[in-house]
C-alpha cells in the first residue's frame, strides 16, 4: 500500500478539558492585545543587520507580507554581529565537514569532542575560573545549576533579585526543599535587611544578573559580593547580556568592575554577544565537577553540536581580542541615543547598551512594532507581558556596530512620526538626558 499522509486530526482531545482551556486562554491573550505573532525573517549573513522577510499569507500566528523585501532589524541579541562573522562561520563550516552534524549523544554516551573542552577552558580563562561547563543553552544552565546547587543540601535559603531572568526562577523553584528571598531590584538596603534576617547557619546564595535586559541597568556587583561575604553566602552572577560587550576581554560586568574573582558562579551565553548558540557556567572547580555529575539538566541531554562549539570558541577568541568591536557598539549606541535626544523621541536613558522606548500599553506597543514594520521596513519586538509587568510595555533597541547613521536617521524619524502623528507614546514618558 502506498503511505498516504494522515488527515490533520485534533478530534481525539476535543472532549478533553485542556482543549477547552486552551481556547479560552488563547481569546483572553488576544483580547489583551498580546498575542504574539512571529514575523518571518531570514537574516542576510553578508548584509546585517539586513534580512529578507518573504512574500507571506497571513496565518493566525504569521503576520501577512505582500512581497519579498528587505528590513532592517533593531532587536537582535546577536549585539556584536558575531554570528556573521566569517572567522566564526567558516569555523563552523569546518567543524561540520569534519565532525558531521550533530554531537551524537551526551557527553557520556558519545565521547566528548575536544571542541567542547577546549572552549569550557577559554570560558574559565575568559572569567579567571579554575573550570566551565557548557549547556546546551543559557537558560538550561541557569536552570539547571540553580536547581542543581538549591536542592544538594537540607536548608539552602535562596537571595533572589526581583526581576531575576525566567530561567533563574525555573531553577529556584524547582528546587525542592530550598526555601526562596525575593529581594527587590537592585536594592542594596533590602538585601541586607532580608539576609540579615535569615538563620545564620543556613547554606545561603545570592542569585542576581549583571544586565538586566528588559530595563537596561545593571546591578552593584561588588556591594552585593560584598554583602554575601558579611552574612556567608554564595553567589551566583548571569553575565547573559554583558558577556563580549563589557570588561577588557567581553568577560562582563563582572571583569569591568574587577570583581570577577569575588563571584563564585558566573553563568553566561554563547548565543547573544558571541553569536552563536550555548550556555555556559565558570566556578571552582568543585562546583563545576559536582553540576557535571549530577545536574541532570547537563547529563541528560545531547551535547551541544561541535560545529555550533567550535563556532563559539572561534568567536570567544576573536571577541577577547577585539577591543574595537566594545568601543564600536557603545559608540553607536551614544550617536543613536543623540539623534533620538535631538528629535525628541522619548528613551529610557540607561548604563547598558539597551535603548528602551516606553509604551505603557500592549496594544499600541503591537501597533507601534507593526507600522514599524510594514510601513517603514524596521523591525523591533513589541515587549509585552509576561516579559516586562502590564503598564510598562516598551520597544527595545539594541543598536549595533553594523547599524548605519542613516539606518539610525530613518529609525528616529519614523518613530518621531509614529509616537507624535499617530499618538503611539507612553503619556507618561519624558526623554532622559
Ligand atoms: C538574563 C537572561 N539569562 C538567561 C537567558 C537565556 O539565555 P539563552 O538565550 O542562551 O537560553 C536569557 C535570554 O534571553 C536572559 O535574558
Amino acid at each position: 500500500m502506498p503511505w498516504r499522509k494522515p488527515a490533520v486530526s485534533s478530534n481525539h482531545v476535543d472532549g478533553h478539558p485542556f482543549f477547552r482551556f486552551c481556547q479560552t486562554a488563547l481569546a483572553d491573550i488576544r483580547a489583551q492585545g498580546r498575542y504574539r505573532q512571529f514575523t518571518p525573517l531570514a537574516r542576510l549573513a553578508d548584509r546585517y543587520p539586513l534580512y529578507e522577510q518573504p512574500e507571506t499569507a497571513p496565518t493566525p500566528s504569521t503576520p501577512a507580507c505582500p512581497e519579498d523585501r528587505e528590513v532592517v532589524v533593531w532587536s537582535s541579541n546577536d549585539y556584536l554581529g558575531m554570528g556573521v562573522e566569517p572567522v566564526v562561520v567558516e569555523a563552523a563550516i569546518r567543524a561540520i565537514h569534519e565532525h558531521g552534524a550533530g554531537a551524537g549523544g551526551t557527553r557520556n554516551i558519545a565521547g566528548t569532542s575536544p571542541v567542547h573542552t577546549a572552549l569550557e577552558a577559554e570560558l574559565a580563562d575568559l572569567h579567571g575560573k579554575e573550570a566551565g561547563l557548557l549547556f546546551g543553552s543559557g537558560y538550561v544552565s541557569n536552570q539547571a545549576s540553580l536547581q542543581t546547587i538549591l536542592t544538594s543540601m537540607p536548608g539552602w535559603i535562596c537571595f533572589s533579585d526581583r526581576l531575576n531572568h525566567a530561567s533563574m526562577i525555573a531553577g529556584i523553584k524547582g528546587a525542592r526543599g530550598s526555601s526562596t528571598v525575593i529581594f527587590e531590584h537592585n536594592d542594596l538596603a533590602d538585601l541586607e535587611a532580608r539576609l540579615a534576617a535569615a538563620p545564620k547557619d543556613a547554606p545561603k546564595l545570592i542569585a542576581f544578573e549583571s544586565v538586566y535586559s528588559m530595563d537596561g541597568d545593571i546591578s552593584d556587583i561588588a556591594g552585593t559580593c560584598a554583602l554575601a561575604r558579611k552574612y556567608g553566602a554564595m553567589t551566583y552572577l548571569d553575565e547573559v547580556h554583558a558577556v563580549g560587550l563589557y570588561g577588557a576581554q567581553g568577560g562582563g560586568v563582572s571583569q569591568r568592575d574587577g570583581v570577577a574573582d569575588q563571584v563564585d558562579i558566573i553563568e553566561g551565553t554563547l548565543a547573544k554577544g558571541f553569536g552563536v548558540h550555548g550556555g555556559y557556567i565558570t566556578a571552582s572547580s568543585n562546583i563545576v565537577e559536582y553540576l557535571r555529575l549530577t545536574a541532570s539538566g547537563f547529563i541528560f541531554t545531547t551535547a551541544l553540536p561541535p560545529a555550533v562549539v567550535a563556532a563559539a570558541l572561534a568567536s570567544v577568541k576573536q571577541v577577547r581580542k577585539d577591543n574595537w568591536r566594545r568601543e564600536r557598539i557603545f559608540e553607536r549606541v551614544d550617536t543613536f541615543r543623540a539623534k533620538l535626544r535631538a528629535a525628541g523621541v522619548p528613551f529610557n536613558m540607561t548604563p547598558s547598551h539597551i535603548v528602551p522606548i516606553p509604551v505603557g500599553d500592549a496594544r499600541r506597543c503591537r501597533e507601534l512594532s507593526d507600522r514599524l514594520l510594514n510601513d517603514y521596513g524596521m523591525y523591533t519586538t513589541p515587549i509585552n507581558y509576561p516579559t516586562v509587568p502590564r503598564g510598562m510595555e516598551r520597544l527595545r533597541l539594541t543598536p549595533g556596530p553594523r547599524h548605519t547613521d542613516a539606518m539610525m536617521d530613518e529609525m528616529v524619524a519614523a518613530l518621531s512620526h509614529l509616537l507624535r502623528v499617530n499618538d503611539l507614546a507612553d503619556a507618561s514618558a519624558v526623554a532622559m538626558a
